[in-house]
């Protein structure tokens, strides 16, 4: 399958544009998700046996396997359905923000093959939190879902900083209900101002609401996660771990791209946030300081730079309790969760 996918669809995916190339990825799986036999027969030849592995067990929610889609793949949760059989333990879908947005001018993504690395700068296109939640409703309720599925919500490029609560909490009102889990992305580098929501003071308020409103669906609460970027010193990173502490956050994903434009990258003159193998050490490092400064208690789900078993491996070592991946699957293929996941199921072995 890796060979098929090396010399015969890779080639043809890169001789597209990058931002068509990742709408027929996204078509393709929306369409397998659409075959239920097939996915449910794909999905049993990947799944890891019942009677030898245990399933991941974090924030309150059961996953078959370590490693899951990270948000931006699917940003208007019509692919997600055919994620399982393809191998992943979960998905998270978005980020969507509360108002539709087209996102910024193309071209706004960038290949860098001899680097496994893709620079975006995607500006949270989306159809809004009210056309993805019509959407949700009529797909696999929770429940009845092969695999977690995580809603990652963002601010609407409108939106005033200063208004940006009432706008997460618009998207949280509408969407929280189809969600496993939810996830807070003040991270990305594409929507201008976003970051600064990692402010202390910003970053009390915002939690400090979300958790309020989470909390007022009682028994329905959901697990609440922030998604938080590589580039934050750990002073700020301390900040960020007490405020999750404080509002009772149930985990952390680290990280989104990268600003930074380390080694080869110092020439290239596109603006965005870097991904793939160039972010994976900075984003380990990031998940092993959290693990440090939580004595492992905070759940953290690593990304960043994963393109091999070793990679993604290294981010349980330093304390992960699940990994995710998007640019890995860009060079890799459409079955790199299937082969990871499996790579790494000594570790929940029975
Ligand atoms: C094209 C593209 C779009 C992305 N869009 C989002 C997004 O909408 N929300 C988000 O939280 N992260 C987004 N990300 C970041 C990924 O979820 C992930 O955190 C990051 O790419 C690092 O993982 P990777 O090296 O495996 O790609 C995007 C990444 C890429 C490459």
């Amino acid at each position: 399958m890796d060979f098929l996918y090396e010399k015969v669809m890779r080639p043809w995916f890169f001789r597209m544009d990058s931002e068509r190339a990742h709408e027929v990825g996204v078509t393709m799986m929306s369409t397998l998700g659409r075959i239920s036999p097939l996915c449910r027969a794909m999905e049993a030849w990947h799944r890891l046996p019942a009677n030898r592995f245990k399933p991941v067990k974090a924030f309150g929610l059961e996953f078959p396997n370590t490693v899951g889609l990270a948000a931006g793949f699917d940003k208007h949760a019509t692919a997600w359905p055919g994620a399982a059989a393809m191998g992943f333990g979960h998905v998270e879908i978005g980020t969507v923000t509360a108002l539709a947005q087209p996102g910024n001018p193309q071209p706004r993504v960038f290949r860098f093959p001899e680097s496994e690395a893709v620079i975006n700068r995607m500006g949270f296109n989306n159809h809004g939190a009210e056309a993805v939640a019509a959407r949700l409703a009529k797909q696999a309720p929770r429940g009845k879902r092969r695999i977690p599925l995580g809603v990652n919500i963002g601010k609407s490029k409108a939106t005033a900083l200063d208004a940006a609560v009432d706008d997460y909490l618009r998207s949280f009102e509408l969407l929280a209900g189809y969600a496993d889990y939810l996830v807070l992305n003040v991270s990305s580098p594409n929507t201008p101002g976003l970051r600064e929501l990692q402010d202390a003071k910003r970053l009390r308020e915002l939690l400090g609401a979300v958790a309020a409103a989470n909390a007022a669906r009682g028994a329905d609460r959901r697990p609440l996660l922030l998604k938080i970027a590589p580039d934050l010193n750990y002073r700020q990173i301390d900040e960020v771990l007490g405020v999750i502490d404080e509002f009772g956050f149930d985990g952390i994903i680290a990280t989104n791209t990268t600003l930074a434009r380390p080694g080869p990258f110092a020439a290239v003159d596109e603006a965005g946030g870097l991904s793939g193998a160039p972010l994976r050490r900075h984003s380990t490092e990031v998940i092993n300081y959290i693990s440090r400064a939580t004595l492992g208690k905070l759940p953290i789900i690593g990304v960043g730079g994963i393109t091999d078993a070793a990679s993604a491996g290294e981010k349980l070592d330093a304390g992960a309790t699940l990994v995710q991946l998007y640019t890995g699957m860009i060079y890799r293929g459409p079955f790199f969760a299937a082969v990871l996941a499996k790579g790494m199921a000594d570790r929940h072995r029975k």
